[in-house]
């Protein structure tokens, strides 16, 4: 298989699972890049089951509503059933490395708000201890410098990522070599560094379940 589809079967895999959860009420929070991507086209054939749904980026808002899904606000609902998007990378404890499409910030707002998490991924993204995956740091421009330095003193490297502005108008750093034995103390660390809007750990808010597609089929991956 290639892994264009294995991404087709865990978006089709993730829609058999959220199908049963939705109703007329419901909102969907749809994730960024080419897993999400996946997504958004299935889920197009069950928009009659649905409300709306809450994009973590304008890439994919714009995707949702060109195949005909309301696109909401996110200040505008209360509750979201489910959130489903992709990573970069994850571990047994099902904590992530995302980013890599620049959308962290607003993927770790809309999966805050959703009472469950499905993370979708082939299986080239399962590793044992996060870090292989350069870890994205959005910034706040005039703190790129800075915020260079205090993760340069985690003996890390961060690198710039030349010419990305993030929707909330912001700049990535992707930081290499970092040890990431700890991710959930790592997470809080980094985001305390001034001039860091987030990083790309979800590990205080990790997947609550993981479709992994591999040669033999999807696998569904709970926290170890
Ligand atoms: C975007 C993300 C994506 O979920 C992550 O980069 C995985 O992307 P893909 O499905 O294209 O491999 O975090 O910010």
């Amino acid at each position: 298989m290639t892994q264009d589809e294995l991404k087709l079967a865990v978006a089709k895999a993730a829609i058999e699972y959220i199908t049963p959860k939705l109703d007329k009420e419901s909102i969907v929070g749809v994730g960024t890049g080419s897993t999400a991507n996946f997504f958004i086209a299935e889920l197009a054939g069950i928009k009659h089951l649905f409300a709306g749904a809450v994009a973590s980026s304008d890439e994919s808002a714009k995707r949702l509503q060109d195949l005909g899904i309301e696109v909401l606000e996110l200040n505008d609902i209360n509750e979201m059933v489910v959130y489903v998007d992709g990573a970069d990378e994850f571990d047994p404890q099902l904590n992530l490395i995302k980013g890599g499409g620049a959308a962290l910030t607003r993927e770790k707002i809309v999966a805050a708000v959703a009472k469950e998490f499905i993370c979708i991924v082939d299986d080239t993204k399962q590793v044992e201890v996060l870090g292989d995956y350069p870890l994205p740091v959005e910034v706040i421009p005039m703190a790129r410098s800075y915020v260079s330095r205090e993760l340069a003193k985690l003996n890390a490297q961060p690198v710039y990522r030349q010419g990305v502005v993030t929707d909330n108008g912001n700049v990535i750093l992707d930081v290499e070599d970092l040890d990431i034995s700890d991710a959930k103390a790592l997470e809080v660390k980094i985001n305390n560094i001034v001039g860091v809007v987030t990083n790309g750990l979800f590990a205080q808010r990790n997947a609550d379940l993981l479709l992994m597609g591999c040669a033999d089929g999807v696998q569904t991956l709970t926290a170890k």
